[in-house]
């Protein structure tokens, strides 16, 4: 909006908040709705540095792509070349780069939705099975995925209770009373009211679905999260609020986060460390201490240089030097 508008209009529950120039808005904004709306934009300079612990998932030298395999063992579309990343408990690895540079072929590779055709996956020391299908109960459970689009992840028919249900009674063997009550803890864990379980998924806001994904993949008491776009549908306050949950959740359990953004400020606030991927290759893989500071590569400063400021003549200056 600071790049195209000359005049801005700001809304909040169907009413007019604020409604003036855009250099007033940007600097000088009257109502305080307009002043979350600027800070949950803000790029954060502050970095995670936590003390890591022991290597969840060890990842090393995947290739991996779509279609059939040619005989010499690639795959016919191949997208990921030589990708290794590990993450620790307690730590979050973030991965960057434009839409199309294979962030979620990676995600999927992890998951067991794509198996790698190439390269070696540890979970706990021990080997990786590549394909779901193959994969066991226990490795199932270990390594849960958020996606992007909280719509289309949940049934919107179902209830919120039938859906943390489910995984509880699947991996835990939970039932009746003992399922009801976790089901309450897990809504308390992402910070929704505990009667929204009898409430169905259709009948909920876009934040508060990304919160029941969140906490259906918590239901499972994995080792690993992969988080892939989780707040790219979301507006940014909501998005804000859901970051600070991760970041709460995370010290809390101890867990290990891939999370996966085309949004560097996201990635920066939030991550331990930093892979930049590039037409399916690593072009930077640095601790977040490092990527606040630089130096980068070529393809990150690009990124970096690519994300509008709030500033109104970022895009005049952008066209000129081009
Ligand atoms: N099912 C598929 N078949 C063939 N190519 C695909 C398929 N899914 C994704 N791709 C291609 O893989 C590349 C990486 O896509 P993706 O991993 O979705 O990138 P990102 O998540 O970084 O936007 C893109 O060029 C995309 O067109
Ligand atoms: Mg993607």
């Amino acid at each position: 909006m600071a790049q195209i508008a000359d005049q801005i209009l700001v809304l909040q529950n169907g009413r007019v908040m604020e409604n003036n120039p855009t250099a007033t808005i940007l600097n000088n904004a009257e109502h305080v709705y307009t002043r979350q709306l600027l800070s949950a934009v803000q790029d954060s300079d502050g970095y995670k540095d936590n003390a890591p612990g022991e290597v969840v998932i060890d990842i090393n030298n995947i290739e991996a792509g779509y279609g059939r395999m040619t005989k010499q063992g690639k795959p016919e579309i191949p997208i990921l070349s030589d990708i290794s990343m590990r993450v620790r408990r307690g730590q979050t690895v973030g991965i960057i780069g434009e839409s199309g540079s294979g962030k979620s072929t990676f995600a999927r590779v992890i998951a067991g939705l794509l198996p790698a055709a190439n390269g070696s996956m540890l979970l706990n020391n021990k080997e990786l099975t590549p394909a779901i299908v193959d994969r066991s109960k226990a490795e199932c459970q270990q390594i849960q995925m958020v996606f992007q689009n909280a719509d289309t992840a949940l049934n919107p028919a179902h209830k919120v209770g039938d859906i943390l249900g489910r995984p509880l009674t699947f991996f835990h063997g939970l039932k009746g009373a003992a399922r009801k009550q976790r089901v309450a803890e897990l809504l308390e864990l992402v910070k929704l009211p505990t009667d929204l379980a009898d409430r169905k998924c259709g009948a909920l806001s876009g934040g508060q679905k990304q919160r029941i994904n969140l906490a259906r993949a918590l239901a499972a008491e994995p080792s690993v999260i992969l988080c892939d776009e989780v707040t790219s549908a979301l507006d940014t306050v909501v998005a804000a609020a859901i970051l600070e949950l991760l970041g709460e959740l995370q010290a809390k359990l101890n867990i290990a986060i891939v999370f996966i953004s085309h949004d560097i400020s996201t990635v920066k606030s939030l991550c331990d460390e930093i892979m930049v991927l590039y037409k399916g290759k690593t072009v930077q893989y640095t601790s977040g201490k490092q990527f606040a500071s630089g130096p980068y590569e070529p393809y990150t400063e690009l990124l970096l240089n690519s994300v509008p400021t709030l500033d109104p003549t970022w895009l005049d200056s952008r066209q000129s030097r081009a």
